[in-house]
């Protein structure tokens, strides 16, 4: 069955990521919660933002920050209840914002009920729900690690994260016959579990979710070669969903554009896991300079030939790069405002869905050196609360500093959205600036065709072209503190404008364009 049209929201939607625990805390308890992010609606609105992700806010013991869930269909008390959900999903949509919820198939927590149940001694529903081998002292086959002891089931579980996260079982691609505890995707407990599957999304979508982030969307079927298993059973999902919820949008954690979107993803992102390229962008290696660093040194294209090579191969989906997510330091973590505008340039004019991880479009630091906090370990210090103003804790609780689900960046000068709202050259302005461009320029929304104009390896700038129904914008970046000069054939007869920049200009004189770049400078330029 062909799929259904990528629901055509998508094609400008700004997507911005909460973490429920750190946004903004409405009961003064330390901890965020889902009426604080209702009460911050406002500030959504006028950031231009109009679609959200949010991060796991259901039933768990929270070893992994809700990354181990122990009811699907149930809000965790400390975010509020179901009905606070429903609330927001409303709120939301009547100023045009849509939610979608963070959904984890591939395992859940040992606290589940379903888990509890499989791992009791006799027989019952549950006891293919994950994977289990035959006996305590069976140590399973790698790659799938095992926990052994944990109950009265005499079997050793197979986990996809943390010790505390059994996998669900959807089966094995091809079952080895010498451990006869793998079973094929269509035996009944993998069908069981995808069918349940079904239910929970269908469970939120009537509810009012706009659709899914999905977590580790590529690791549902065992020793699966090239996922060809999970992307069947993803195709399989995909047509269930044009059925019944057409609107409803799905992205995956996959890291593989080219694999996910013929899964039926309408999303993918380029992130640290994955493919490459993503780093090269944002973190130095051990052998070079990001592309985005004053100091130069990098290259675009060890990201933009990867990107391409995806972009051809996909059909009806898009490609996202976020600004950063609770997984991975944020750019705010040692660059300047000044860099910060060059990067924020580059991923709200860059095809495909933006995704503004909360904090970044303020240039919140990663925090380095916190002690880990719910599974967080190295990600702890991207997950702290959003600084909302000068007042005590930066405004995003009322709760004693000390019992704070994580301290508040503790530097004096930190910034905030309260002094940077009404400043027109602050970061927040930019951001806000170039989302309102960006939803109200077709060519430069997700599906506007991009085309490197001048992309040399090692060298600077970045010079793109972006162009939808007669519609064109140049956009060129400058990272490095050098400034550079670069000259380009005219992308079209017309004169070019200047819509947003800082520190670059553009001349055209028979047919070519010289663009001349300040040091950490862009200019997106718009062809009359
Ligand atoms: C990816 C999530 O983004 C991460 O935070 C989590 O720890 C793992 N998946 C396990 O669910």
């Amino acid at each position: 069955m062909r799929a259904a049209a990528t629901p055509e929201w998508l094609e400008d939607a700004v997507f911005y990521q909460i973490y429920p625990q750190s946004f903004y805390d409405a009961n003064g308890d330390g901890i965020g919660d889902i009426p604080g992010i209702i009460e911050k609606l406002d500030y959504l609105s006028e950031l231009g933002v109009n679609a959200v992700w949010l991060n796991p806010c259901f039933l768990s013991p929270f070893e992994d920050a809700g990354y181990d869930v122990a009811d699907y269909c149930r809000v965790a008390p400390r975010y509020g209840t179901n009905a606070d959900l429903v609330r927001f999903f409303e709120k939301a949509r009547r100023r045009g914002i849509r939610i979608c919820l963070d959904l984890v198939p591939g395992h859940t927590s040992v606290q589940h009920a379903w888990f509890q149940a499989s791992g009791r001694h006799q027989r019952n529903r549950y006891s293919d729900r994950y994977i289990w081998t035959q006996s305590v002292w069976d140590p399973g086959a790698p790659p799938l690690r095992f926990i052994n002891g944990y109950s009265e089931r005499d079997g050793a579980y197979g986990i996809n994260f943390f010790y505390c996260q059994p996998a669900l079982n959807y089966g094995f691609a091809r079952p080895d016959p010498r451990y006869p505890w793998q079973q094929p995707t269509d035996a009944p407990g993998p069908r069981a579990t995808r069918a349940e599957l079904k239910k929970i999304m269908d469970f939120w979508l009537r509810k009012g979710a706009a659709g899914f982030r999905v977590d580790m969307a590529y690791s549902l079927v065992k020793e699966d070669p090239g996922h060809e298993k999970t992307i069947e059973l993803w195709q399989e999902i995909r047509g269930w969903l044009d059925q019944r919820h057409p609107e409803a949008a799905l992205i995956s954690e996959w890291g593989n554009p080219s694999e996910s979107i013929r899964a039926g993803f309408h999303i993918d992102f380029m992130i640290h896991i994955g493919v490459p390229g993503f780093p090269s962008l944002f973190f130095k290696s051990k052998s070079r300079n990001c592309f985005f660093d004053s100091r130069g040194g990098g290259t675009i294209s060890e990201f933009l030939d990867e990107y391409t090579k995806h972009q051809r191969k996909i059909r009806g989906g898009y490609i996202s790069i976020p600004s950063a997510n609770h997984d991975m330091p944020r750019p705010g973590l040692d660059r300047s405002k000044a860099d910060l505008e060059v990067i924020f340039a580059f991923l709200l004019t860059w095809p495909g869905v933006p995704f503004i991880y909360y904090g970044d479009e303020i240039g919140m630091r990663f925090l380095p050196g916190l002690p880990s906090k719910e599974g967080g370990f190295g990600r702890t210090g991207t997950r702290t609360p959003m600084q909302w103003d000068g007042s005590r804790n930066a405004g995003f609780s009322t709760a004693p500093a000390r019992t704070l689900y994580l301290p508040i960046d503790p530097q004096a000068r930190r910034p905030t959205v309260g002094a940077q709202e009404n400043q027109p050259r602050s970061l927040l302005s930019h951001v806000r600036r170039l989302i309102a461009l960006r939803k109200s320029s077709p060519a430069l929304g997700a599906k506007g065709k991009m085309t490197p104009v001048f992309a040399e390896p090692g060298k600077y700038p970045f010079v793109y072209l972006r162009q939808r129904r007669g519609e064109r914008f140049l956009v060129a970046l400058n990272p490095a503190r050098k400034p550079v000069t670069v000259t380009i054939d005219a992308p079209g007869p017309g004169e070019m404008r200047s819509e947003l920049g800082r520190g670059a200009t553009i001349s055209t004189r028979g047919g070519r364009c010289r663009i001349s770049m300040a040091g950490v400078s862009y200019g997106i330029f718009r062809l009359a």
